[in-house]
């Protein structure tokens, strides 16, 4: 791959460590985007919708490795939805005084949540099957009698758009309130060409009407619906050949259940492959009821994320950790089925980025806040508090392949989430509570 440099100093990407890329191949690094904002002092620094300056912030997660920690009485410049400025307050050049300005009081900001998993268009509920399944029966037991999957698969099938569209919107909504600006949502629940396309419709929908980046994935390899339960090839046959044509221009990626009693490591290739050849990214479940496979193949075909991974090894990891493989961990689904976390920590040790999502789903955890994924991160899987936080933002953007979100530096998409309160640390000490104070997406305030 060609290297890539500074247009302006001509500094390779290796020693200024990040660069903005503009139109037409066309990069600048941090410190030329900082001067060319000096240059233009004179520019119209007066206020225009958009354009906000965020001061008294007691501190300021940036995710960013240049740095030692988090800025302390910080500052934030953002315009055009982007930051363009940020540092300690008391270096803040007096021009962007200018611009209109929000006063945080001392609270702490941190990039807007980036959650990389989730199933939220979906209709109905499963709270008897939850009832029956905290009372003992096994989530396998209850997909074999024709509920789990295959009953929200039922609902989702005999939903009208209107309806399935008002239900995920709310969800979505909720999510935005609770910090998250760019969320992934897959397909999954349709397991026929029509309601699959409807799902990604709706997913599409909530990013037009809503202040949230949306990530479409299809998901038609969730499950073997009913009518094809003795014909699973004739199902991947329909996959290829039918539905990825009808779906691929609304998605970006393809995910496959890979794992135990679902879809095989052939069959999960097969339509990874399938969905490459219509333009689709892989992603996929893996590991997650058991060591079935997914993981050497996500490896094998290099796929943009592993999800689950309940079951790993520390050599998996490494294999994992040399393709470039993030790993997105979903400690709420191991909550709601009451099994043992994800090995965070044999990951971390491996060298593999990972992600923290709310996997919000009917069934196996219906969770929408990632302020509550953050307190799980830390209090059920071992993370510290930062390590849960940047797993939250930066490391649900590099699953996503958003290289510019899930961290605030000069450049990066001006999404973030002031909290109310000067502690981050409260997101996982007093785990029972919403912190928003203010959400801000592209550089205006949606929230609060
Ligand atoms: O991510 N693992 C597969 N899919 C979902 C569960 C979906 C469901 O039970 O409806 C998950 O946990
Ligand atoms: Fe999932």
């Amino acid at each position: 791959m060609a290297r890539r440099f500074c247009n302006f100093c001509g500094k390779t990407e290796d020693e200024v460590g990040h660069l903005l890329a503009g139109h037409r191949g066309v990069a600048i690094c941090d410190e030329c985007a900082r001067l060319a904002v000096e240059i233009a002092g004179e520019q119209d620094l007066s206020r225009s919708a958009g354009d906000l300056l965020l001061v008294g912030l007691g501190s300021i997660i940036t995710n960013d490795p240049r740095l030692d920690g988090p800025i302390v009485d910080g500052a934030i410049a953002l315009r055009g939805g982007r930051v363009i400025w940020i540092g300690p307050e008391r270096e803040l050049p007096s021009r962007y005084r200018e611009l209109a300005t929000v006063d945080c009081g001392g609270r702490a900001a941190l990039p807007g949540f980036v959650d990389a998993h989730t199933h939220l268009v979906f209709a109905g509920d499963r709270a008897g099957e939850f009832e029956r399944r905290m009372g003992g029966e096994s989530y396998a037991d209850i997909m074999a009698g024709g509920g789990g999957i295959g009953a929200t698969v039922r609902a989702t099938r005999a939903a009208e758009a209107p309806d399935l569209l008002e239900a995920s919107l709310a969800r979505a909504d909720r999510m935005l309130s609770l910090g998250t600006t760019t969320v992934e949502i897959k397909s999954g629940y349709g397991l026929e060409t029509v309601t699959e396309r409807m799902m990604l419709e709706v997913a599409a929908e909530i990013g037009n009407r809503l202040p949230i980046d949306v990530v479409p994935t299809f998901l038609g390899a969730h499950a073997v619906p009913e009518e094809y339960r003795l014909d699973r090839d004739a199902y991947l046959w329909l996959i290829e050949e039918e539905m990825l044509p009808a779906v691929a221009p609304l998605a970006v990626y393809c995910d496959v259940f890979c794992d135990a009693g679902v879809f095989s490591v052939d069959e999960a290739r097969r339509v990874l492959a399938a969905g490459r050849r219509h333009g689709l990214r892989p992603r996929l479940h893996a590991n997650q009821l058991g060591d079935t496979g997914g993981l050497e193949l996500a490896a094998e075909i290099g796929a943009v994320s592993a999800d689950h991974l309940e079951h790993v090894t520390a050599s998996q990891a490494s294999f994992l950790a040399d393709a470039g493989v993030v790993a997105v961990l979903l400690p709420g689904a191991s909550l709601s089925m009451r099994t043992a976390q994800a090995p965070a920590r044999v990951l971390l040790d491996g060298g593999v980025p990972i992600a923290l999502a709310t996997d919000c789903n009917p069934g196996t955890s219906n969770i929408e806040s990632m302020q509550f994924i953050v307190a799980l991160g830390v209090l059920e899987m071992g993370l510290t508090v930062e390590e849960s936080i940047w797993a939250a933002t930066r490391g649900g953007a590099l699953a996503l392949e958003e290289p510019d979100k899930g961290w605030l530096r000069v450049g990066s998409v001006a999404d973030l989430v002031v909290l109310d309160t000067s502690h981050p640390a409260d997101l996982a000490y007093r785990p029972d509570r919403s912190f928003t104070w203010k959400v801000i997406k592209d550089g205006r305030v949606v929230v609060g």
